[in-house]
């Protein structure tokens, strides 16, 4: 029998997600989900970001650029409490598969189409994790002329940090541990979560 998320109560602290898998005949795939962040606090830490932006680029022209796949929500939600005059453009970038630690190894899967030299640009990531993403993006948005770069993170990791980058803006510091939902995926799954969950250890 198909079974949805069951146990869904985002805003209790201590709470879980079991996901139980669609397909009955499959082992079932149980993941327990620790709350992080409420969408509540989440939307606060975004207000806040935006008011540094905004204060930051009042009267400049400014390109945003989101990290897919896992900023695109934090970045809608980021835009639209901004009044810049702004324009938005992403870059596909992995390391992390369909696993926990990343390869190391960034992959850039789609670049930015929109003419980089001169500009102001402001980076908007879900997390900085070992920094290898953010370090890769900024040479290669500096390679391309960009007069300025910035960093916005949701969710800063440093004990986690294997290449030092220095960010910008930061909505929450993370502990080490694996957090899904809002953009941020595990095998791709949980993006659409509107709370951040820790992934228990062993689940
Ligand atoms: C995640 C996240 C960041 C990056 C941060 O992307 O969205 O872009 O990892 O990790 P790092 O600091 O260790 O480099 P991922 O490679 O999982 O791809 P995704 O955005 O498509 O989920």
């Amino acid at each position: 029998m198909a079974r949805g998320p069951s146990c869904v109560d985002p805003l209790m602290p201590g709470c879980y997600i079991a996901i139980v898998s669609r397909l009955s005949r499959k082992a079932p795939d149980l993941h327990t989900l620790n709350l992080f962040l409420s969408e509540a606090q989440i939307q606060e830490g975004v207000e806040r970001l935006a008011g540094q932006v905004q204060a930051d680029y009042e009267g400049r022209p400014l390109l945003v650029v989101g990290v897919l796949r896992g900023a695109f929500v934090f970045m809608a939600d980021l835009v639209r409490r901004l009044r810049l005059s702004l324009t938005v453009d992403f870059v596909r970038l992995a390391s992390y598969g369909a696993s926990t630690t990343s390869s190391g190894r960034v992959r850039l899967i789609h670049g930015v189409r929109s003419p980089l030299r001169g500009r102001a640009v402001l980076v908007v990531e879900d997390i900085v994790d070992t920094g290898l993403t953010t370090s890769f993006l900024l040479s290669y948005l500096q390679e391309r002329g960009a007069a300025s770069v910035r960093i916005c993170a949701l969710l800063d990791k440093p004990a986690c940090r294997r290449v030092q980058v220095s960010l910008d803006y930061v909505g929450f510091t993370a502990p080490d541990r694996f957090l899904v939902g809002y953009g941020l995926d595990f095998d791709q799954r949980y993006r659409e979560l509107p709370a951040v969950y820790a992934l228990e250890d062993g689940s």
